[in-house]
Order: C-alpha cells, then sequence, then structure tokens
C-alpha cells in the first residue's frame, strides 16, 4: 500500500521533472523572420549581448516620467523616424567598430530616452531581444520588430516590415538609394523584378 503522502511526492516529482524537462527541450527562442524570405534569422546565430562595453550603458533609466500624452506621442513618432532612418543607412557590410556604435547606442538611448516610462519598457524589450547589428537589414528589421512589440504593447496595428524601404525612404542623395539592401528589388537569380509586399 502506498501512503497518501507517497503518492503526493510522487507527483510533485513527476510534474517537477516534466517542467524541468519542457525547459530544456524548448528553450527560449528569439528569433526574427525576413519578410522576404520567410527564413528566420538570429535564431542560433542570435547576436546576444555576453558583456557591457561601458557602465553608462547599463544604468537605470535617467528621465523622469513624461505624463502629456500628446507631447509623448509627438516623441515617439519622431524617434521612430529617427531610428528607423538610422538602421536603414547603416553599412551593408559594418565593421567591428560599427556595430558597436550602433549596438551602445540603442543601450544609451533606453537609459535617456526622455519619456522616463517608456525607457522603462524598452529596456526590457532589450533584454528579450538585443541588437542586432551584423548588417543594414539585420538592424533594420531587428527594429521593425521590435517597434512592433511596442505597438502591440499600445494596442497598435502591426506594420508589414516589407513597407520599410518605401517608408523610409529618405531622399538623402548617392546613398539614398541603397536601402535596396533591405529587400532586392530583382530576383538574384532570375533577375526578374520581385514585387514586394504582393
Ligand atoms: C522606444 C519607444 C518607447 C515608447 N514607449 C511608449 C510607451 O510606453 N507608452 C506610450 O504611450 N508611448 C510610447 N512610445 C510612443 C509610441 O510608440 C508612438 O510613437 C506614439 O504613440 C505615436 O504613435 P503613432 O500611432 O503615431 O505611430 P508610431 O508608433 O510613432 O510610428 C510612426 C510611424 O512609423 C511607422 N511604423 C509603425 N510601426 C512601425 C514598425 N514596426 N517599423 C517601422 N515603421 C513603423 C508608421 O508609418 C507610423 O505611422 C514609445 C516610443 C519609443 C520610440
Ligand atoms: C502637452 O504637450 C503638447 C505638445 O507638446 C502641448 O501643446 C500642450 O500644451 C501640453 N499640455 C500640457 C497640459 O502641458
Ligand atoms: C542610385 O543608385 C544608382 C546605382 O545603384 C546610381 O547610379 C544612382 O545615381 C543613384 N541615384 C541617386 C539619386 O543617388
Amino acid at each position: 500500500m502506498i501512503s497518501r503522502f507517497s503518492k503526493l511526492f510522487l507527483a510533485v516529482a513527476v510534474l517537477l521533472i516534466f517542467i524541468t524537462s519542457i525547459a530544456v527541450i524548448h528553450p527560449p527562442v528569439r528569433a526574427y523572420v525576413d519578410p522576404w524570405t520567410q527564413t528566420m534569422f538570429g535564431e542560433d546565430g542570435v547576436e546576444s549581448r555576453h558583456e557591457l562595453h561601458v557602465a553608462a550603458e547599463k544604468g537605470e533609466v535617467i528621465m523622469p516620467k513624461l505624463g502629456n500624452a500628446t507631447a509623448k506621442a509627438e516623441l515617439g513618432r519622431a524617434t521612430w523616424k529617427l531610428l528607423h532612418t538610422m538602421t536603414l543607412r547603416f553599412p551593408d557590410k559594418p565593421t567591428d567598430d560599427q556595430r558597436h556604435a550602433l549596438e551602445s547606442y540603442f543601450y544609451l538611448f533606453s537609459r535617456l530616452y526622455p519619456c522616463g516610462e517608456c525607457a522603462k519598457e524598452f529596456q526590457q524589450l532589450l533584454k528579450k531581444y538585443p541588437p542586432q547589428t551584423s548588417s543594414r537589414k539585420t538592424a533594420s528589421l531587428w527594429l521593425c520588430y521590435v517597434h512592433n512589440l511596442v505597438n502591440a504593447r499600445l494596442g497598435k496595428p502591426e506594420f508589414d516590415c516589407l513597407k520599410l524601404d518605401e517608408t523610409y525612404d529618405c531622399g538623402c542623395g548617392p546613398e539614398g538609394n541603397s536601402t535596396s539592401a533591405v529587400g532586392p528589388k530583382r530576383d538574384d537569380i532570375t533577375g526578374v523584378e520581385v514585387v514586394r509586399g504582393g
């Protein structure tokens, strides 16, 4: 006869083993979907941040709460424009120094963004989804992805990351039309025009 206590003990042990095995078999995945190819990137090659380069990058949020909702929205729109334009002009093949610069920028940004309560949320996002900086495409899709997470939290519609190029065509001159690294206008193999978003 198994006592009630032993039964309970067994049940708890089985439950614990079950939970542990789920954690081991399904570690949290950080993956981003390339909207052109539908392939995942960053899944096994995900760039995680192993060390913080300067102490200033890892501190607490500096700015106080920004109460005024109108000001908060205006600041947000202007900021997203800056950030997306930045990643879409980032080099296709950045050097280590350039990658480090972009990564540091986002960590410092997450402390100094003038809306303190937004900055706190963004720091949490960066912990889960560290900046991806290996190329222009990677950086701009990563930013599009995290902006969509902010959209979701605020109940805003999801943005189609295929439309990054047309939305942020900055008309910046010689380099201005080179964001096509994000999505080839021609199929590399067939040379056929690719209809994006179609
Ligand atoms: C880091 C950060 C954190 C924020 N946190 C908060 C917060 O906690 N609470 C709060 O109330 N507000 C927050 N905001 C502001 C908020 O995100 C919006 O900017 C603001 O509400 C205005 O929204 P909007 O509808 O005009 O579009 P926005 O989100 O400002 O976007 C501007 C334009 O960018 C384009 N866009 C939308 N989604 C994407 C995407 N995924 N990729 C590329 N382009 C896109 C669209 O054309 C859109 O009209 C935050 C802003 C930033 C930059
Ligand atoms: C809120 O911000 C807007 C835009 O900056 C400004 O016009 C308005 O006067 C502010 N409201 C208050 C109550 O300060
Ligand atoms: C756009 O890029 C092409 C080459 O890819 C170049 O010949 C052209 O001058 C560029 N246009 C502008 C406006 O910079």
